[in-house]
């Protein structure tokens, strides 16, 4: 797991003095360095083999004294392994960053390195309070690329969150927002019983419908396409999963969504939500929150973090009863303090026997 600094950004404390603002603004250098490497694809030119800066500058076609210094960079924060003049792959870099190898976080690393050229442009989003391109989120490349990524950002942190979320006797949950479908697998493999959909957009479900058929679980999951801010989402579920979905829409649209995700709860059903929830009065921390509302702005169109408190009276609004955090171990999180729950009035549902909200919704296999 990742240690808490950095997830929570570099800057975890007020800056005050200009030694602090220095350092504060000097930390662009490891992620600049990183991302070289991810430019060259070194991890993947280095694969299983040692090599001299000789031999790897020519494969690259870069210059030795230049990829002396970067490699040197790289070494020291642990993503190669130095020994006198020859470098090595450490366990990371052989396997989630090497083209090469069957655990390789392509999708993610992309969408990392097109942040990067995104929050290069920020200015122009702070002039005109506008995303960066418009036409982005609803190309089916980009959302198949981008379902990609988010199931290689969650490939660990999955299993780890829904090993402490507890079911009960649960028979059908819905991922809404599910894209790749990582978090609905992982719930299904920790519920026997389980059946499990995905709510996503057409191009995203193709991405969940390849990872779902190479997972021993995949049989149980149903699939939805379908806009949630535009249609009532069919169906009865007993939990609705809503991850990192809520700091893409406006407080009105996601009251809206609210609504809709009440009606298609039975009564007594519960609604889990995780996001990068704020938890201060005035809606400063945790940093990694407010940062994150930079992204919201660079991409969408109406999106930011939302506290704590105010997500909460949206879903009393709505007529959700019962809201409350939900406690994950530090250092399993996706985001800190980043789950509550809410349910719908009623009893929660008694296990009935094939009777299960997928199986009365318009899904697709
Ligand atoms: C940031 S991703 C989160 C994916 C996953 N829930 C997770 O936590 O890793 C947001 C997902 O919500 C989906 N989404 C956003 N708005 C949607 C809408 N109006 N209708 C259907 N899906 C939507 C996106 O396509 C994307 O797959």
């Amino acid at each position: 797991m990742v240690s808490r600094a950095y997830r929570e950004g570099l800057v975890t404390h007020k800056i005050s003095t200009f030694e602090e603002f220095r350092a504060a603004i000097s930390t662009y250098r490891l992620p600049r360095v990183l991302l070289a490497a991810l430019e060259l694809d070194l991890c993947t030119a280095i694969g299983d083999r040692s090599w001299t800066l000789s031999t790897l500058a020519k494969k690259l076609k870069v210059s030795e004294r230049g990829l002396s210094i970067l490699c040197r960079s790289l070494a020291s924060a642990g993503v190669l392994h130095k020994k006198g003049g020859v470098y090595r792959n450490s366990k990371l870099g052989a396997t989630a960053l090497n083209g090469n190898h069957r655990a390789y976080r392509g999708g993610y690393l992309n969408l990392i390195r097109s942040h990067w050229s995104d929050w290069i442009r920020l200015m122009e989003s702070v002039r005109s309070g506008l995303p960066l391109d418009h036409e982005v989120p609803d190309r089916l490349d980009y959302r198949h690329q981008f379902t990609w990524a988010m199931h290689h950002r969650t490939l660990e942190i999955a299993p780890a969150i829904t090993a402490q979320l507890h079911l009960g006797r649960a028979q059908t949950l819905l991922d809404l927002g599910g894209g790749p479908g990582t978090y609905a697998l992982a719930f299904l493999a920790k519920n026997p019983r389980l059946r499990a959909t995905v709510c996503d957009r057409e191009a995203a479900l193709t991405v969940a419908k390849e990872i779902a058929s190479t997972h021993k679980a995949g049989h149980r999951l149903s699939y939805v396409p379908l806009d949630f801010t535009k249609e009532s989402i069919p169906g009865a579920y007993d939990v609705i999963w809503y991850s990192n979905v809520l700091h893409i829409y406006s407080p009105d649209e996601n009251q809206a969504i609210f609504r809709r995700v009440r009606a298609a709860l039975k009564p007594g059903g519960r609604f889990i939500l995780q996001d990068a929830f704020l938890r201060d009065h005035e809606g400063l921390y945790p940093t990694q929150a407010s940062l994150f509302a930079i992204s919201m702005l660079l991409s969408t169109e109406q999106g930011n973090t939302y506290t704590a408190s105010e997500t909460a009276k949206w879903l009393k609004q709505a007529g959700f009863v019962s809201i409350k955090p939900v406690s994950i171990r530090k250092g399993t999180a996706d985001w800190e303090d980043g789950i509550f729950e809410a349910s719908t009035p009623g009893p929660r549902p008694r296990m009935i026997a094939n009777q299960t909200g997928s199986s009365r919704s318009r899904t697709t296999r």
